[in-house]
């Protein structure tokens, strides 16, 4: 273990000086200048600077449904290890980059508010969260370094612009086309090229008002008195990243958004309208530069809300007892589906339509998206002492997806096979095509449905809920979410509780025929009795091909190909007997044309094979495993041992561990006991 002293001299090994020196550059404004001729980037302005920042992480482009999709890694939350990464929703976030691209590229989306638009718990604010934390990281990057001016005073010490703003804001408007021109001059015309837009706020037009003033308008001499320094974006150090959320409807004040007069400074500079005894703090003021989310942005009582689209749309904000200030950020505001709707019958509801630019997050549709989601927080590193079942995750994912999908209108599709093939699973008679059809045909899915938040706590209720078992298994998770249901405050109808109801019984009915057919090839992952087994049905499919007699390997005499034999392995992968004679035709050629190739065959490379011995094998072998005496609680040592051959196989084929396997086993038994007391 490490002392205090080498855990320190640890962190002091990992300190860069030079990178601290660069993170905290300062100089004077002709120094900036020479930075802005280096690197022009550094001017640009929230929306290039926040599209890039995207694009730094790299995108790939993929397929889906035969459309071309980008993938942007930037929502993996590589960084963060995933912490916050968004699964699924590829759609919505490509939307998203693409408006933060036209944006950047001045198209006129940046004067709009983007609105991400969807149900609760679709992780809205983990993509807003995503694109703060992203910022932050960026303007600590040397790529995404960006500065700020400040006004020394005479006894020499600085204050640094409140607003965090460009300094290139100082050149007087009348030159700044010949400025630009020269800061551009020779750059190749595909670099980026510096412009500038916006105004000095009102806070550095006093500074800069009061040097010219002193120094008989000369800006050489003003512009001595100007430090510039990097700044780092940070929500914490409220630099460029702001946050607002609406408290109850009365109590909105302005003054959070544009900031506030200073009322003890008012008697040091004797007027409320001097910009120093004002506080530039609200949230667009901090969120200069950088970007400014809007939780629950519907709730903003209206008159803040026309601030807002003016806000967006100008890019201008007005402080009490100040002119309008130019502001450079990032607006993006969020809203639940609920909110949405009621709001729809309002004329307001026109404005705003207008004036953002709406993106639908809905929830996932796609199973192993939503797993993603759960194995992020319940995976073993984090759920520490208790272990998961096979299918824990899966069956309640499962039945969150279900709870979204619409109804398939083909009337041969149930919902559970829809929900298989969006996950990527071919049913026969499906194509591509047909899936995107599935999706086109739906009006409002993944809009409405189970939020995977009660599935989180649902999930965390189980955990808990036993102190004695050292696994949870799926019927506990579907208990926990079926209990959970009468409270919920968001199902507002009988119907609609009893529709999730039966989506458990569509789960749970699916989750027995997972766990039935994991146990039977448990039972079967005999290997040499598979051998076996094959080798038998091949030397009759062979025989009986060939119209020829099968060498009985016991009394050596010659007997007809084993017609029972054969059709019991058929008859397990229902190949009716119109057909067997393909079939087994199909199989000689395959086995030929391995040998051809030198090679010889093994069972395991044709699937429809080795399903069909596995059952076979299983049938024979149920009966003398007995796993049915799980049921009845008296178990002999014989037939024990043969249980525990086939609990080592669930265990090491299939992820259980020695509870869960004993729990499968006798849940298994238990229906085949049903089964059975059914036959007869
Ligand atoms: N597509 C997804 N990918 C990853 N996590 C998700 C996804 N959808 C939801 N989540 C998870 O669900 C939880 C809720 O997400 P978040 O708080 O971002 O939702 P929200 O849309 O802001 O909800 P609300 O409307 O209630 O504010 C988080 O734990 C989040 O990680
Ligand atoms: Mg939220």
């Amino acid at each position: 273990m490490m002392r205090g002293q080498e855990i320190c001299s640890l962190v002091a090994e990992r300190q860069d000086p030079n990178r601290f020196r660069r993170e905290n550059w300062e100089g004077s404004f002709q120094e900036y200048l020479d930075v802005v001729r280096e690197n022009p980037r550094v001017t640009r302005n929230a929306f290039e600077r926040i599209y890039d920042m995207i694009l730094s992480y790299g995108a790939e482009t993929y397929d889906e449904s035969r459309e071309n999709r980008t993938h942007y890694r930037f929502f993996e939350d590589p960084l963060d290890g995933g912490l916050d990464a968004v699964y699924g929703l590829g759609l919505s976030l490509e939307l998203l980059v693409n408006a933060l691209k036209s944006a950047a590229r001045g198209y006129g989306i940046e004067k709009r508010v983007l609105l991400l638009h969807g149900p609760v718990g679709s992780s809205k604010s983990t993509v807003a969260r995503l694109l703060k934390k992203g910022l932050e990281r960026y303007s600590i990057s040397d790529e995404g370094a960006l500065y700020t001016l400040g006004w020394k005073d005479d006894s020499g010490s600085v204050h640094w612009c409140p607003m965090n703003e460009e300094p290139l804001h100082l050149i007087p408007a009348e030159i700044r086309s010949q400025v630009v021109g020269q800061l551009n001059a020779d750059r190749d015309p595909d670099d980026y090229q510096v412009k500038i837009s916006g105004e000095l706020d009102p806070f550095c037009r006093f500074m800069y008002g009061e040097r010219l003033q002193k120094y008989s308008g000369d800006w050489t001499r003003v512009i001595e008195d100007v430090r510039v320094k990097r700044i780092l974006l940070s929500e914490q150090d409220r630099v460029g990243i702001g946050t607002f959320q609406p408290k109850d409807e009365k109590n909105q004040d302005s003054t959070e958004l544009t900031g506030d007069i200073n009322y003890r400074k008012i008697a040091e500079f004797g007027s409320d309208s001097d910009p120093r005894a004002f506080n530039f703090d609200g949230e667009f003021n901090v969120a200069n530069r950088g970007l400014i989310e809007f939780i629950e942005v519907l709730k903003l009582d209206v008159a803040f809300l026309y601030d807002l689209l003016g806000a967006s749309q100008e890019h201008k904000v007005k402080p009490k007892k100040f002119a309008q200030t130019d502001i450079d950020e990032v607006i993006i505001g969020h809203t639940n589906e609920p909110e949405y709707r009621r709001l729809q019958s309002n004329d307001f509801m026109e404005a705003l339509r207008d004036r953002t630019v709406k993106i639908d997050v809905p929830y996932v549709t796609k199973l192993s998206d939503e797993i993603k989601i759960y194995e992020k927080d319940y995976n073993g590193d984090r759920v520490k002492g208790k272990h998961s079942a096979p299918h824990t995750i899966e069956m309640a994912a499962m039945w969150a997806v279900l709870t979204r999908l619409e109804e398939p209108k083909n009337a041969s599709l149930t919902l559970l096979q829809k929900l298989k093939l969006y996950n990527g699973k071919s049913l026969p008679g499906f194509t591509e095509e047909n899936i995107k059809e599935l999706r086109e045909e739906t009006t409002n899915e993944g809009m409405l449905g189970i939020s995977p938040r009660y599935v989180q706590d649902k999930i965390s209720n189980a955990l808990v809920a036993h102190p004695s078992a050292n696994s949870i298994n799926p019927f506990m998770v579907l208990n926990e979410l079926e209990s959970g249901l009468k409270h919920h405050s968001l199902i507002n109808s009988e119907e609609l509780r009893g529709r999730y109801r039966e989506l458990l019984g569509v789960v749970k009915e699916e989750y027995e025929n997972i766990v039935k057919n994991e146990v039977q090839r448990a039972i079967a992952a005999d290997d040499d009795a598979l051998k076996r087994l094959c080798g038998n049905y091949i030397d009759n499919v062979k025989a009986y091909t060939q119209h020829e007699k099968v060498k009985n390997k016991f009394t050596g005499q010659y007997d007809e190909p084993d017609e029972r034999l054969m059709r019991s392995i058929e008859e397990k992968i229902d190949i009716p007997d119109s057909r067997k004679d393909d079939f087994r035709r199909e199989i000689m050629n395959y086995i030929g044309a391995l040998s051809i190739d030198g090679k010889t065959f093994d069972y395991k490379t044709n699937e429809r094979l080795y399903k069909a011995l596995e059952l076979k094998l299983f049938e024979d072998q149920k009966d003398t495993i007995k796993l049915t005496s799980l049921v009845s609680n008296v178990v002999d040592a014989d037939t024990q041992a043969k249980i525990d051959v086939v609990k080592s196989r669930l265990i090491r084929d299939y992820g259980y561990d020695e509870e869960s396997a004993n729990d499968v086993l006798s849940f298994v038994a238990s229906i085949f006991a049903r089964g059975d007391t059914k036959d007869d």
